[in-house]
């Protein structure tokens, strides 16, 4: 059974004696585990059902455990995690040597990230070294934002939980490529690429991965067990049909199922996003509809994990 606590030490001394903990980020919650330890990284995939091809991100406490991991650090690392670090922008860098092949699939590269949440960066500190966090679901799952959701995926397991609340991102982090001379979007976050530019001084090149594989841009990721529809309009037929539930952008009263409504605001709606796909998903229904939101740089990681989600209608 999985195990809510508060205490850090003890997740902490779990972690050391190579057993996977579930920690808050800012961004989702995460699976995390000793990343210098062959054995419990082992757990990781094994516990998500993920395959070994779908390399993990290294989570620090910032820039100070950096040389550990990568083997040089471009200038423009330097000055991304000087700007965004502690916070949810992943950078992916040449890997030293001695990084474990499971944590980065066998690449010559490795993700860092320093989260910020106050519990995630605790329990860093605790433990004293880095551990590797993927979002702390089964394979293809949606991503938890609270810790019930992670005792919802893991609950047949003997898993501890560290209750960090809900996360106030709610969305994975941006994940940035400094593998050549052109920096390189690879996942979309909240973190807007105009931000990262301005900082950079230069255009952040997008899509297409080149030769870094990042596994979890898969398009059927972030998937509720439920068929969900993404809709400009709502289907007629569906609105009297109690088995159908909806995600809305705006509060509407002439459904019978259940409403989740997030919002036309990109930020509250991308904290909320993953909770309503739950509480939609564990409602028993037939059928979920999403009302597609507005379009825009904003909305670019909300339209990415929701395009993910659905399959048109
Ligand atoms: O916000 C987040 O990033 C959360 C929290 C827990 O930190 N973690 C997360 O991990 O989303 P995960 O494993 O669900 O997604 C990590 C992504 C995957 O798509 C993986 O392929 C990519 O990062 N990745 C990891 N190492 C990489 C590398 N060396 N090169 C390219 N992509 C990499
Ligand atoms: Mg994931």
């Amino acid at each position: 059974m999985a195990t809510i606590t508060h205490d850090i030490d003890h997740a902490a001394a779990r972690l050391k004696a190579g057993e996977l903990v579930a920690l808050p980020t800012e961004t989702v919650y995460g699976l995390a585990a000793d990343a210098r330890n062959p054995a419990a990284v082992a757990k990781v995939f094994a516990l998500k059902g993920r395959p070994a091809s779908n390399p993990l991100i290294v989570h620090v406490t910032g820039r100070e455990q950096v040389d550990a991991w990568a083997v040089s650090v471009p200038e423009a690392a330097e000055r991304l995690m000087a700007a965004f670090w502690p916070g949810p922008l992943t950078l992916v860098l040449p890997a030293h040597a001695d990084v474990l092949p499971a944590v980065t699939a066998g690449q010559a590269s490795v993700a860092l990230r320093a989260p910020a949440h106050p519990q995630a960066q605790a329990l860093l500190s605790a433990f004293g070294g880095a551990l590797v966090a993927p979002s702390a679901n089964r394979y293809m799952s949606i991503s938890p934002t609270c810790a019930a959701h992670v005792a919802q995926q893991f609950a047949g397991d003997e898993l501890l939980i560290v209750e960090g609340g809900p996360c106030a991102v709610g969305l994975e982090s941006t994940i940035v490529s400094l593998l050549d001379a052109q920096p390189r979007l690879l996942r979309a976050g909240t973190l807007e690429p105009v931000a990262i530019e301005q900082v950079l001084g230069q255009p952040l090149l997008r899509g297409g991965a080149g030769e870094v594989r990042v596994p979890g841009q898969h398009h059927k990721h972030y998937a509720p067990g439920t068929p969900a529809f993404a809709v400009t309009e709502l289907p007629v037929c569906a609105k009297q049909d109690a088995r159908c539930g909806w995600l809305l952008v705006k509060p509407r009263s002439d459904l019978a199922g259940p409403v989740q409504c997030l919002g036309d605001e990109p930020i509250a709606y991308a904290r909320g996003l993953y909770a309503a796909l739950y509480a939609l998903d564990n409602a028993g229904l037939e059928r979920i509809y999403v009302e597609l939101p507005p379009r825009g740089e904003a909305w670019t990681a909300i339209h990415d994990r929701l395009s993910r989600a659905t399959q048109p209608a």
